[in-house]
């Protein structure tokens, strides 16, 4: 049984199919999900499947790249949606450099302000770091996010990164790029990060795995994540799912 931390069945992508997509997923041995909302649209998005399917959860945050669209009603809202039954984690945060949308003082404040609800509200959090591994692991410091921890989603950093951010409390994620035929870094790091720290993910509709790359991802191809990874630590694709579910689960406290 696997469980896929990050998809967003919530884009505009599944429009059209996202039943058979989910169906899809429940076939090739995907148990539980979270659904992952990053702006007003995604974030009711997800609540919305999320109270439609018991093995979905959600996850609500703001995106380092619309961070400076997040007013103050916003955060709000998000405290209001912590309470919720079915949201198990904030996110997903951090800081994106690649894009210029927002700027760097501005994703820097939106990002604090959420792990300090993290903090308030009980939960743990999801982090996006595109570009910005350094300030990323400075802010989780300074505001002690390891009281609430949480995930370094599509980790694509190195293995000091990866151990330094488990010692603040953080689950290492992979996702479809662990699979690419030239993704030499993900591949050590995989090997390196303890399995019981260790999570998988799709993404979905983003970053598809080898072999489908280019097209649109969708949770059942978190199978061949799972896959890769058991074969790189040199274990049995069932122990790589249990031991992956069970972290996923106590992170998320779902029983
Ligand atoms: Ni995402």
């Amino acid at each position: 049984m696997l469980f896929d931390t990050h998809v967003h069945l919530n884009a505009r992508q599944y429009a059209e199919d996202e039943e058979e997509v989910i169906k899809r997923a429940k076939t090739e041995g995907v148990s539980t999900m979270v659904c992952v909302g990053f702006d007003q649209e995604t974030i009711n998005g997800a609540i919305r499947i999320a109270e439609q399917y018991d093995f979905i959860y959600a996850a609500v945050g703001w995106h380092p790249v619309d961070a400076i669209d997040m007013t103050a009603e916003d955060l709000v809202w998000l405290e209001k949606l912590a309470e919720h039954p079915k949201v198990v984690a904030l996110g997903e945060m951090g800081l994106d450099y690649h894009w210029d949308k927002s700027p760097k003082d501005v994703q820097k404040d939106v990002f604090r302000k959420q792990i300090q609800l993290a903090k308030k509200v009980k939960l743990p959090i999801i982090i996006h770091n595109r570009d910005a591994t350094q300030d990323i692991v400075e802010i989780l410091k300074e505001e002690g996010a390891h009281e609430v921890g949480g995930i370094m989603h599509c980790f694509s950093g190195s293995v000091e990164t990866a151990k330094e951010c488990i010692d603040m409390n953080f689950y290492i994620s992979f996702g479809g790029p662990v699979t690419f035929k030239n993704a030499k870094k993900p591949k050590e790091v995989a090997i390196e990060v303890p399995l019981e720290k260790l999570l998988i993910e799709t993404d979905c509709p983003y970053l598809t795995p080898h072999p489908y790359r280019g097209k649109r991802n969708e949770p059942a191809f978190v199978k061949l994540v799972a896959q890769q990874i058991a074969e790189l630590k040199g274990i049995t694709y069932e122990e790589l799912a249990k031991k992956t579910s069970e972290n996923a689960k106590r992170l998320f406290r779902i029983s």
